[in-house]
């Protein structure tokens, strides 16, 4: 009698701990806003191979000095544009998100683009980074 009281306890408590798990659907609301120091060396760390902050200076990736408000694709005399050429797009902190978290999947499959910056606070930090880079 006694065992069969704390297997029904059990069953009903389950669902109620399934529930209640923090887990679920939490992980964008951890995202701080994002800080430039940190972003500096995401930049250095993930992007510094392919793009510069300075002006004029393009590597396989353009230049990314006064990207952020910037119109997608229309740095001057950068030849590697492929997917972001003539995109009507600008960057602002959500296309710069997207772009960042899956380029494939933003530019529709083709970009020359090949990494991505899964992590969200990673994201955020090197986007208030890229807002420093007149
Ligand atoms: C392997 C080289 C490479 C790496 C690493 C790389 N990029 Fe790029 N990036 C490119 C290329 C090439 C383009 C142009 C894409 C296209 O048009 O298909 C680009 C485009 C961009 C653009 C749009 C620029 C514009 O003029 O519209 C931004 C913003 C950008 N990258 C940010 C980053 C950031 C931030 C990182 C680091 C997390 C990074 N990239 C890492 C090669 C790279």
């Amino acid at each position: 009698m006694k065992a069969r009281a704390l297997a029904l306890a059990l069953i009903v408590a389950m669902p109620v701990i399934g529930a209640g798990s923090p887990a679920a659907g939490a992980a964008q609301d951890d995202v701080r806003p994002g800080d430039a120091a940190r972003g500096a060396q995401v930049f250095d760390h993930s992007c510094a191979v392919c793009h510069s902050p300075i002006a004029g200076l393009h590597k396989e990736g353009p230049s990314l000095a006064g990207v952020y408000g910037r119109r997608a694709g229309s740095v001057p005399f950068f030849a590697h544009y492929r997917a972001l050429r003539g995109l009507d797009v600008v960057w602002d902190e959500q296309t710069l998100d997207a772009w960042l978290a899956d380029p494939r999947a933003f530019a529709g499959g083709d970009t020359a683009m090949s990494v991505k910056l899964p992590d969200a606070q990673a994201r955020a930090d090197v986007i208030a980074y890229l807002k420093t880079l007149k």
